[in-house]
């Protein structure tokens, strides 16, 4: 989604023969975005990649269902109270807050995904809040840490491996794609020199050629239902591919942020866009350098986009009560700023050293139930002073 990658043996015009040392024929297979109009990847299989069989469905997270309504107010769920479970991604996700654009939740998985999942809804947006592991493709294996945004493209295959020891995720489902801002490529699509990132600040698969796991297991989800095949081969049966639709990895320390005379609206903080949605990212920074002005972020109306903010670690200049692993929600509709006496403290300020990712959202969100039973009933008070 960055630019054309390029791994192992394809042939040298698309769509003609490739053949293996023995003479077999390779088998393409083209992911293609916005029906055969948008980016595309070109993969060579071993065996026919479209080879399987409808099995019974046994594994799949919870799907979001919204909450009784409960009314207007700025929310504050804690999400690391969300009960953990044990098992793998594609089981214990738990879906958070949701509109027809976006699924934000939470995953804290203990164990490798026993099957390959595609999510043919969306595009996936995964926070490493917490642990690290590898996330396994066709395409290769990506290796993922704390503070990385792994973004998995929609309708591809994968397993997620992560590493012993505790593991938190943000989950992102982009239902209309995720892609980068255009305000930060040039005109052939390059990322320009005074984007917050450049090509180097992101990783994309390392490629070893055709893997066979021995699992044979696909779980799809599509219309916000899973379904399950049985495969023939193993999906991971690539000599090479090239193309524009593969995972990465963008740390989130790689953003360069920007300061100015006076304070800077989120935008510039924006990292990756999707349909109604723009994550923003925001790290440790000098602020703003006028001699009056007010680091803080000021209280705003902004009356066509909700705000999801997870924080992650360092001083939130501007809140109280909220710490590591808190999801903020504050509704359009309504004013929302900082937290008394953060405004007046942030004057003379140099430096925040916050790690957070925030959502601005077009639509409405809706909480889940397992978003209410998280929810600290003191948060909207907090604001009065
Ligand atoms: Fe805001």
């Amino acid at each position: 989604m960055i630019e054309r990658v390029a791994r192992g043996t394809f042939p040298r015009k698309h769509h003609i023969a490739l053949r293996g040392d023995d003479g077999a024929l390779r088998w393409e297979e083209c992911l293609t975005r916005k029906g055969f109009d948008g980016l595309y990847t070109i993969a060579y299989h071993e065996h026919r990649p479209h080879e399987h069989r409808v099995a019974s469905v046994e594994h799949g997270f919870t799907l979001p269902v919204a909450a009784p309504p409960q009314g207007m107010a700025k929310r504050h769920y804690r999400s690391l109270d969300v009960p953990v479970r044990a098992g793998a991604q594609v089981d214990v996700r738990v879906p958070l807050l949701f509109n027809e654009d976006v699924v934000v939740g939470i995953a804290r998985p203990d164990q490798a995904d026993p099957v390959y999942y595609a999510n043919a809804d969306a595009d996936e947006v995964l926070f490493i809040f917490q642990g690290g592991g590898v996330l396994r493709t066709m395409l290769g294996d990506l290796r993922f840490e704390q503070d990385d945004y792994v973004v998995i493209p929609k309708g591809l295959f994968y397993r997620t491996l992560p590493d012993a020891g505790p593991q938190t995720w943000l989950t992102v489902e982009a239902l209309g794609g995720v892609h980068i801002p255009t305000q930060w490529r040039n005109e052939a699509g390059q990322l320009r020199m005074d984007a917050p990132y450049s090509h180097r600040d992101f990783r994309a698969p390392t490629f070893v050629g055709p893997l066979d796991e021995g699992i044979r297991q696909l779980l799809v989800k599509r219309g916000h239902t899973f379904s399950a095949f049985t495969l023939q081969h193993s999906p991971l049966d690539v000599v090479g591919w090239d193309g524009a639709v593969y995972p990465f990895v963008f740390p989130i320390l790689n953003f360069q942020p920007r300061a100015g005379l006076v304070h800077l609206p989120p935008d510039w903080h924006g990292t990756f866009a999707a349909r109604g949605a723009l994550l923003c990212s925001f790290v440790p920074r000098v602020v703003d350098f006028h001699p009056e002005a007010i680091p803080c972020p000021y209280p705003h109306s902004s009356v066509d986009c909700d705000e999801v903010l997870f924080y992650c670690r360092g001083n939130f200049t501007s809140r109280r009560g909220v710490g590591p692993g808190s999801i903020s929600y504050h509704p359009a509709g309504i004013p929302h700023g900082p937290h008394p006496g953060a405004y007046e403290a942030s004057l003379g300020a140099q430096r925040t050293d916050e790690l957070a990712v925030m959502m601005d959202t077009l639509r409405p969100l809706i909480p889940t139930a397992a978003a209410l039973a998280v929810e600290d009933p003191g948060y909207q008070d907090s604001f009065i002073s």
